[in-house]
């Protein structure tokens, strides 16, 4: 008896704690209760298809070591040291020399070449090459190992008695493991006198992230050899000179209104010889001039002494790409000024003409017929169907009164040929200096169609500038945030980290370029991708190593706003005011005329639960279910990695709606998405 009498007490005492929690819950949700109220029958301006984008950059390795999965590094011999990343090597009892030689080459771009020379080939004789940081290889994917090669022998037999005896050499080709172990090999054999492909398939027996390529004659003899590949068959779409894969099903699952390329700065090019020049990115990938990457030295903290541009990715594959995630391209062509934090050096306004070409060939290149000069490069390199260029950059991160000058050249040579291509134009590297002003004041009185605003601040400037847009002219340039991202340290700082804080305050900041979406037209954060052991500049998207990737929590930000970005504004008051940022709460709502939804984002920068009584005034009806895309964390610190790539992603829950009228309870520090059917 004295038991259940005691039990009896416990339990109710547990009732009365859970009681009072629950009463304590429900003074503290009351003490946080906002209003939102969404004018669903005021629909505004509407929603650029292009509203939310992507940047890219050959920077952090985004492009070879990244997007573009060769896994020979200097496969052309033609970095200024061109046994850079590789070594000879001796698998037991060789002899041989191997020399770097330029005579009588594949092609003048590509000048240099590896030479055998083998008198005794033991177990091996060759060359091992290190790969981007390594090599990866996955169990079960199939790899082309392909190279040009001669057996100069031949040539050479007249004059050389002692070479005639000697067999034509074979080569195996070996991809080793960490631990030196052969996880595939192949062979190859039949070298002609002329310089040809050759390839064979490789299978790894095991999956391995840090492995490495040899290259070994078998037999005495000569040989020589140029642009090693070890390519993946399956790269995306299973294309030939394809791909990453997984990266790209990352970007394209971020539905983007368009794809910038090729950057950046390196747009720019620390000095005017080494600035993007797209002519030499497309045609045979054997005929690419290499260039030094404009990232190799930039930081002394983050040298990058093997980082170059063997422009494998080029303007084909980056067109080709936006195709394939079905972004508008959007091309940056340089302004014949070299990168202003660097050499700064210009190109006289009478000696624009060549630029101003490229640009004009650039457009023939995307859309002109295919009896056009450059319409027939594209179509010989397999697409004979335009792809649909509107719009282009001039210049990237330029300031000053030689930008203008140089802008103004451009735009009257691209607007009196080629009226309907959109320019893009920028205003400097700042958000709001005397360069910002300067630029922003000469592109007004140019009637600049859209001007690229770039800010790196810390995530408290995107928290207190969400009202950024909200006056700015409705008439004159439009605007794009072409570049940003929240620097939890400091611009540049190697310590900056992807974290939440970095992520909600740029969802914050976020609804305000909604709200604004008849000024702003176009967005991206920036820079796009990083290898996590070959990075010059984090905070960045996308994170990957040599097989595996991931999205940060910036990253799914940038995706439920783009997947959620609706077709026209829908005005929106918190608490009554139409400002924006009512006690760290933020707002923003469309409707998508596609789907009948209204869609409604909530950004909770604090880190208390908040109730909010939400009105969609003048929907009329509305159905009864909604769908919520929650993505949180009461841990600011929260990051997603390698091996939790998807710890902070988005989650989807359904939730009631009584009526046009309701109560909905948001997260601490929580970005949520809200979409409402009406009837
Ligand atoms: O995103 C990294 C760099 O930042 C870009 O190359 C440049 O445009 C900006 O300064």
């Amino acid at each position: 008896m004295q038991k259940i009498v005691s039990s009896f007490i416990a339990r109710s005492i547990m009732s009365v704690c859970a009681l009072s929690l629950c009463f304590q819950t429900q003074i503290a949700l009351a003490q946080n209760t906002s209003t939102i109220t969404v004018q669903v029958d005021k629909p505004g301006a509407d929603i650029s298809p292009t509203m939310f984008g992507i940047f890219f950059e050959d920077i952090n390795f985004g492009a070879d070591g990244g997007l573009y999965p060769e896994r020979v590094k200097n496969r052309s011999f033609e970095f200024p040291e061109p046994m850079m990343s590789w070594k000879q090597i001796d698998k037991g009892g060789a002899q041989g020399t191997l020399s770097i030689l330029a005579q009588d080459p594949i092609n003048e771009e590509n000048a240099h070449y590896a030479h055998f020379d083998v008198t005794s080939a033991g177990k091996g004789f060759g060359i091992s090459n290190e790969g981007f940081r390594a090599m990866g290889f996955q169990r079960g994917a199939t790899y082309a190992f392909s190279l040009y090669a001669r057996n100069p022998a031949h040539t050479e037999r007249a004059g050389n008695a002692r070479l005639v005896q000697r067999a034509p050499v074979a080569l195996r080709i070996e991809l080793e493991d960490a631990n030196d172990r052969v996880i595939a090999t192949g062979r190859l054999a039949g070298f002609t006198p002329q310089w040809k492909k050759y390839s064979v398939l490789l299978r790894p027996s095991t999956t391995a992230v840090k492995a490495h390529l040899n290259i070994l004659v078998e037999n005495p003899g000569m040989l020589d050899v140029d642009i090693v590949s070890v390519f993946p068959k399956g790269t995306w779409n299973n294309r030939e000179n394809g791909l990453r894969a997984d990266l790209v099903k990352l970007l394209k699952d971020m539905k983007p209104g368009f794809l910038r390329f090729p950057g950046g700065c390196i747009v720019e090019g620390r000095y005017l010889k080494t600035r993007y020049q797209w002519k030499n990115t497309v045609g045979d990938v054997a005929k690419r001039k290499l260039i030094i990457n404009r990232w190799n030295d930039e930081f002394k903290h983050r040298p990058a002494p093997d980082y170059y541009q063997s422009f494998g990715l080029g303007f084909f594959e980056y067109f080709q790409l936006a195709e394939d995630i079905g972004a508008a391209p959007l091309p940056i062509i340089n302004c014949g000024m070299a990168c202003q934090f660097n050499s700064s050096e210009l190109v006289p306004l009478d000696q624009l003409d060549p630029y101003v070409q490229d640009a004009l060939d650039l457009i023939d290149f995307a859309n002109g017929p295919v009896t056009s000069e450059w319409g027939r490069v594209r179509a010989a390199m397999g697409h004979p169907a335009p792809f649909n260029l509107k719009m282009m950059g001039v210049g990237n991160e330029q300031w000053g009164p030689q930008f203008i000058e140089r802008y103004e050249v451009f735009s009257k040579a691209l607007k009196s040929k080629h009226p309907e291509i959109t320019l893009i134009s920028d205003a400097g590297p700042s958000p709001n200096d005397e360069r910002f002003k300067f630029l922003w004041s000469k592109l007004r009185d140019l009637h600049a169609d859209i001007v690229d605003e770039h800010y790196y601040m810390a995530p408290n400037w995107f928290l207190t500038n969400s009202d950024r847009y909200d006056n700015y002219p409705r008439t004159g340039p439009k605007v794009f945030s072409g570049e940003y991202a929240a620097q939890s340290v400091g611009i540049a700082s190697p310590d900056n980290r992807n974290n939440w804080e970095c992520a909600l305050s740029e969802a914050a900041f976020m609804t305000g370029l909604d709200r604004n979406a008849d000024v702003v037209r176009m967005a991206s954060y920036a820079p796009l991708f990083a290898h996590v052991d070959g990075w010059q500049w984090t905070p960045d998207l996308i994170w990957f190593d040599n097989l595996r990737s991931y999205g940060t929590p910036n990253y799914y930000v940038q995706q439920m706003f783009s997947l959620n970005k609706g077709t026209n504004i829908l005005p929106v008051l918190i608490n009554g005011s139409p400002k924006n940022a009512q006690q760290k709460l933020f707002a923003s709502a469309a409707v998508d005329r596609g789907s009948g939804e209204v869609v409604l984002k909530i950004v909770n920068a604090t880190p208390d639960q908040r109730q909010v009584q939400i009105n969609l005034a003048g929907a009329g009806d509305v159905k009864r279910m909604g769908k919520a895309f929650v993505l949180g964390s009461s841990d600011l610190k929260t990051e997603n990695s390698l091996d939790q790539p998807t710890k902070l992603s988005p989650q989807q829950r359904q939730f009631q709606v009584p009526s046009a009228e309701f109560t909905y309870t948001v997260d601490p520090s929580s970005l949520t998405v809200l979409r409402i059917a009406t009837k």
